[in-house]
């Protein structure tokens, strides 16, 4: 591990565990922490940073875990507090770090203070934890606002009041098993210091923050019109009632503040949907969170303009407020990037057997591993989602029958939702659910396919996705790409994504045509070369043997100012 006061998440690559789908020990068909343990030295053979858990808290999982019932225990179903503490260890122990989901904006219906809210009067402190109203109508029958969960249908839903009549109605944003917490109450702020705490006290390493933007809601909550295709960064929506509200931002200084009085360079992530990279940067302004994803950059089509117009514009928003950009193309909630990228841009409702269009398998793989060849060469902080290092394709013929996310009930199959990227991955080509779980249970069915990407199968092969993630983390480190700043360079095509990244040159080609590689020693390739020449949809990195860093090298989108900015910033960081 990086020694602390280092500020390692500056550069770090942080992988994604999804904890139900990443290793099952107990037999029961759902991946837990123990499974996770048996797997650690894997994730120590990839060469990455940190492990990012998504939720493991205890909830009944109607949204998979997203849903907390009691955020100071571990689920049942993943094991206990000594597993996690085990877990915890073990990745410190081989350099490791771990950072936790926390899911602010709202708990799950079980969770003790909502059922002391509908217990409770209208009015009441109880009721004043989340976000209680009466209806509109003649007898309130009609819900408070128009506000879209963002799974479907109204965000509102009616209680029954104790005395078994119809009663008020509370918001949630997303499922109706999700109430909102009221942030503007000061029992809830007081009640999250104290569960980071918990968890600061346990040893964690950070947190990915759930919903970042949406905690506060607009006084009043006036009905609000979403604009037409607003999609899930609420493009087009600056005025979302519920998305960036000021402040939001008070909460997370307050936050910020209490990790700084723990040592060792804890850190906070928000998960935050905003319409662009200014907007998202001002959850990292000094003194409130470290990281936000970069979800501009994983909704970018594959289109080197698109691409070089994208991380022109983080590496210049992010290192404005000081914070680095961050580079992510997978995750749980969006269609995995080996099939993404065959697909028009702007797809979020998930892909199933009456898509319009299905890529065919494997088809997007090529791409898939020129993507993660030019994102892990930037400079910054990069996150992985558990499968991506074995190209894995979106599953998308999963039957109705099986799907879980609640998007696809709350739409009547409409959107299909998330569980085609959520598939339990494979380990052992042979084994039964391919090493996932010793029973063969996997709680989403697993595609006759997975045997072909189980990582004992890619281990051995050396042409194999998962050795070329090793290569690129290795190499990546070795160069210290992570802290560094990017110079493009621009006389090769329209065709082409090129840059400088210290001695390391990097160069992509989305055209038709074979490139002529410049020269240099190849060190890292998405595929094969034929006679030092790139095809069609593959990136390559090469050692130019030590490009100077700086404006003169041509092409360079920063003015020599912030470059010098970025410099003393990034600088060669302290190891
Ligand atoms: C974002 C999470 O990533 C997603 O999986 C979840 O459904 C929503 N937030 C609600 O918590």
């Amino acid at each position: 591990m990086s020694a602390a006061g280092s500020e390692w998440w500056r550069e770090a690559v942080i992988y994604q565990i999804y904890p139900r789908s990443f290793a099952d020990a107990s037999g029961d068909g759902v991946g837990d922490l123990a499974g996770a343990l048996r797997r650690i030295d894997d994730l120590a053979d990839l060469g990455i940073d940190a492990v990012w858990f998504s939720p493991f808290m205890r909830s009944p999982q109607h949204d998979a875990g997203y849903d907390v019932a009691d955020y100071r225990d571990i689920d049942p179903l993943f094991g206990t507090l000594a597993d996690f503490d085990a877990f915890l260890a073990a990745a410190h122990a081989r350099g490791i770090r771990v950072i936790v989901d926390l899911v602010p904006n709202h708990s799950s219906v079980e969770h003790a203070w909502f059922r002391e809210a509908l217990a409770a009067a209208p009015g009441s402190p109880e009721r004043d934890r989340y976000l209680f109203q009466d209806g509109r109508g003649a007898h309130g029958e009609l819900p408070p606002n128009n506000w879209e969960s963002e799974f479907g249908g109204s965000a509102w839903e009616r209680i029954e009041e104790p005395d078994g009549t119809p009663g008020q109605w509370y918001l949630h944003l997303f499922d109706s098993s999700q109430p909102d917490f009221n942030w503007r109450n000061p029992v809830v702020r007081e009640e999250f210091l104290s569960i980071l705490r918990f968890w600061l006290d346990r040893g964690v390493d950070g947190f990915r923050v759930d919903v970042a933007h949406g905690l506060i809601k607009k006084e009043g909550m006036a009905d609000h019109q979403k604009p037409e295709n607003a999609g899930p960064m609420g493009s087009r929506d600056d005025l979302s009632p519920y998305r960036g509200q000021p402040e939001v931002h008070e909460i997370y200084r307050e936050w910020h503040d209490l990790l700084a009085t723990y040592d060792g360079d804890r850190v906070l992530c928000a998960e935050a949907w905003l319409p662009t990279s200014d907007k998202t940067a001002l959850w990292v302004r000094s003194g409130e969170m470290h990281q936000a994803f970069n979800f501009a950059y994983l909704m970018t089509a594959w289109d080197p303009a698109a691409l070089r117009e994208v991380i022109t514009d983080s590496l210049r928003a992010y290192p404005a407020v000081g914070a680095p950009a961050t580079w992510v193309l997978s995750n749980h909630d969006v269609i995995r990037h080996a099939t993404r990228l065959m697909m028009p841009p702007d797809q979020d409702d998930g892909i199933g057997p009456r898509s319009p269009f299905i890529p065919a398998e494997g088809s997007g793989l090529a791409r898939a591993r020129a993507a993660t060849t030019i994102m892990l060469a930037l400079p910054g902080s990069a996150y992985l989602y558990q499968g991506e290092e074995l190209g894995l394709p979106e599953v998308v013929d999963i039957p109705d029958a099986d799907r879980q996310d609640p998007t696809f009930a709350r739409t009547a199959g409409r959107r299909y939702g998330r569980d085609g990227c959520r598939v339990p991955i494979p380990w052992e080509a042979d084994a039964p659910a391919c090493g996932f779980s010793a029973s063969g249970e996997s709680w989403l069915p697993q595609p006759a396919s997975w045997a072909a990407h189980a990582r004992d199968a890619e281990r051995a092969d050396p042409r194999s996705t998962l050795n070329l993630y090793r290569r690129l983390l290795a190499e990546r480190r070795e160069h210290r790409l992570g802290r560094s700043v990017l110079v493009w360079v621009d006389d090769m095509g329209d065709d082409v994504l090129a840059f400088h990244n210290r001695d390391v040159t990097v160069v992509a080609n989305f055209g038709a045509e074979p490139l002529p590689l410049p020269s240099g020693t190849v060190i890292a390739a998405s595929g094969p070369l034929v006679d030092h020449h790139l095809p069609t949809d593959t990136a390559a990195w090469i050692d130019t043997g030590g490009v100077p860093i700086g404006p003169e090298t041509g092409g360079v989108p920063i003015v020599r100012a912030d470059l010098e900015d970025l410099l003393e910033h990034y600088g060669d960081g302290a190891a």
